[in-house]
């Protein structure tokens, strides 16, 4: 079976999936809806969470067969780390292509990812699959050092009157982190339940820290292995 499987949190790795489903006619599955399987090619698009593989990412990996995997790595134009090398190197998946994508960051404002063609060369890659090797790139030692604490402390997830206790934040978390729509300890700031409250009742705000490190240059590039 062919697929593009995407885990996304506020949207734009769906949307980068949604294209290359499009143009290559693969079925499109969210990581939290797909039952462990083989398949032959596989796209998987996510994002870069402190710089590493988010979890649901790593469970994934290691829970299917795949024979050729293009890895699509979303981060938010501050650093992409490790990824797709870490990716080749501890999973038994034979990689055909990978890019770092600079999509807009969860926490700032500004535009979305529209870039799409960009991608066609993985696209394209999918019909001819050979392996390529991903050079190693840096990833920032210290980013390993409690990385759901310090999103908790960067990020404030705030509340107001207009919650409806309708449960969607609560239903759409993928940690499970919401209780009566405040975050729990399990949160890792990802932003879901701000994105998918339909009554606005929930917002979130950077403290210092995070304002600080999030003032940095963007890097805006975009790398492809094919
Ligand atoms: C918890 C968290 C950690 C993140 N860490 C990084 C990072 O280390 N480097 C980076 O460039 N972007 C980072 N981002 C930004 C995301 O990679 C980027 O916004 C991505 O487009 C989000 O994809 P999504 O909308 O599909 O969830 C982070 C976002 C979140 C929510």
């Amino acid at each position: 079976m062919n697929i593009v499987v995407y885990a996304s949190y506020t949207g734009e790795c769906q949307r980068i999936a949604q294209y290359l489903s499009k143009k290559t006619g693969y079925l499109l599955c969210s990581i939290e809806e797909i039952s462990p399987a083989s398949f032959e090619n596989l796209i998987l698009v996510f994002p870069v969470h402190c710089q590493n593989i988010p979890e649901a990412v790593k469970r994934f990996l290691s829970s299917v067969s795949v024979k050729h995997l293009a890895a699509i790595a979303a981060y938010g134009k501050m650093s992409y780390g490790n990824v797709l090398y870490e990716i080749q190197h501890r999973y038994p998946h034979t990689i055909v292509a990978g890019a770092y994508v600079p999509t807009k960051h969860s926490y700032l404002a500004g535009p979305r990812f529209e870039d799409f063609e960009k991608l066609d060369a993985i696209a394209e890659k999918m019909t001819n699959p050979k392996e390529v090797i991903i050079p190693k790139s840096f990833q920032n030692p210290l980013v390993n050092f409690f990385p759901t604490l310090r999103g908790q402390i960067g990020v404030q997830i705030q509340r107001n009157e207009d919650c409806r206790h309708c449960g969607i934040c609560e239903r759409s978390c993928p940690t499970h982190a919401m209780r009566n729509g405040k975050p729990t300890r399990r949160c890792i700031r990802c932003l879901r339940c701000v994105s998918r409250c339909p009554h606005g009742a929930l917002s979130f705000r950077c403290r210092l820290p995070m304002a600080l490190y999030l003032r940095k240059k963007p890097c805006e590039k975009f790398i492809l292995y094919d």
